[in-house]
């Protein structure tokens, strides 16, 4: 058992309005982050002064509220830009969320630049959202696919991705770190290696965001994704990161709304950047309040994010491997805050069941990584993904809620 929470931690957590309530009977833990995080009062008041303050719709309205929305919409891209040290809003993209920003560039790169033969290099531990783009543009071009293989430890086996990486590879998406493991992937390396053969590369930062800096300038990265909801923001907004170079040679995603410059019976003409790739009215109060969770991460301080997750993290992994039976899979050295876990005869479902009734959320399943379960030939893993508000005690309640499970089902 540990000592009560530090004063940062229970300020941060009181921002949090739905994890002052009980669930069936007990205070609720939340350690189900990797799938969605709560969301900070600000974020939610963020939402609500959009709708009772100015809500209207942006870039060409000749009002007053059209000019606020317009204002505050395009100060969240700046906020989003500076989140990730882009070179300009331009390169920032909104999108509905990871997955989009995926199929965006799966489609408008592939259409744009991929040809019959070429390869694309993607992990077998990957998001399906980050294999299923892929595999139905590679279907249209007649690409093929090459999987970097996972090893036991829930690494990617480096040596393969070398032997593996070549002339004909095109692009290389992966993701930064993997949902089902929390693995953090060595992603430098692999862009530099990518770009000596010419390859683009994609990073899924659906996980990198919520919890680590990131640079896509230091990275040299040409594509990065990621989701407003899994750090602190709204669900169905997003941001697409590229570089200048392959945005303005794409070919749109959609067409319709904001992405047009000029539009005759004979053809169009397409806006500049970041325009191009967002037709249709967007999720206006989304970027909003992905500007205001931009704002929460900002002011807690991704220093102190990092260490308070990594913390709980290393205190969890001991706990959890004290427990008899019970087995980590993702050992990585360089992990982020995830724990998979499988106990022995037990199906991780009725654990998740179990402890729910005890109050503390938890994912089970194969979250959306299949390949990744299939190569284990597991049926999936109990999932327990940490956000900067967990502390060791939830750690003890969901030890202790284990422990009283297995005697259940044993
Ligand atoms: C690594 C990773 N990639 C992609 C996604 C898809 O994100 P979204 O559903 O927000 O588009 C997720 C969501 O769980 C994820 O964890």
């Amino acid at each position: 058992m540990v000592k009560a929470a530090s004063n940062k931690i229970t300020k941060i957590k009181q921002q949090f309005p739905i994890l002052q309530q009980e669930v069936n009977g007990k205070p609720l833990v939340y350690l189900d982050n990797a799938a969605t995080s709560q969301k900070p009062q600000s974020v939610i008041d963020a939402i609500t002064n959009y709708y009772t303050k100015y809500n209207s719709n942006i870039h060409r309205g000749a009002h007053y509220l059209a000019e606020q929305a317009t204002i505050e919409y395009e100060n969240a891209r700046t906020k989003a830009k500076e989140f990730i040290n882009a070179e300009s809003d331009m390169l920032v993209n909104f999108t509905k969320g990871t997955t989009e920003g995926i199929n965006l560039v799966a489609q408008s790169f592939g259409n744009t630049f991929l040809e019959e033969g070429d390869e694309i290099l993607l992990s077998a531990m990957a998001h399906h959202s980050n294999l299923v783009p892929w595999q139905i543009i590679a279907e249209q071009k007649k690409c093929n696919i090459k999987y970097i293989p996972v090893l036991e430890d829930g690494t990617l086996d480096m040596d393969a991705f070398h032997l593996l990486l070549n002339k004909k590879t095109k692009v290389v998406s992966l993701g930064y770190i993997s949902n089902a493991l929390g693995t953090i992937n060595p992603v430098e390396e692999i862009i530099e290696a990518s770009h000596t053969f010419g390859a683009a590369v994609l990073l899924d930062a659906a996980q990198a965001a919520p919890h680590l800096k990131i640079d896509v300038q230091k990275l040299d990265v040409d594509f990065l994704a990621f989701s407003g909801h899994k750090m602190y923001g709204p669900t169905g907004i997003g941001i697409l990161y590229g570089k200048e170079k392959w945005l303005t040679e794409m070919q749109p995603y959609q067409g319709g709304g904001e992405m047009i410059k000029e539009v005759t019976l004979k053809g169009t003409t397409y806006n500049e950047l970041p325009f191009k790739f967002e037709a249709g009215t967007p999720n206006i109060c989304g970027g909003i309040a992905l500007g205001a969770a931009i704002d929460f991460m900002n002011e807690v301080g991704h220093d102190f994010i990092q260490k308070q997750e990594n913390e709980v993290l290393a205190y969890g992994t001991e706990a959890l491997s004290n427990i008899k039976n019970l087995h980590i899979k993702g050992q990585a050295k360089n992990k982020a805050g995830v724990l998979s876990f499988i106990i022995k005869d037990i199906h991780p479902y009725d654990i998740g069941v179990l402890l729910d009734k005890m109050g503390i959320a938890i994912r089970t399943g194969h979250h959306c990584c299949q390949p990744l379960m299939d190569a284990w030939e597991i049926p999936g893993t109990a999932r327990a993904s940490l956000a900067v508000y967990n502390t060791k005690e939830d750690i003890d309640r969901l030890v202790e809620g284990i422990e009283k499970a297995k005697i259940m089902l044993q």
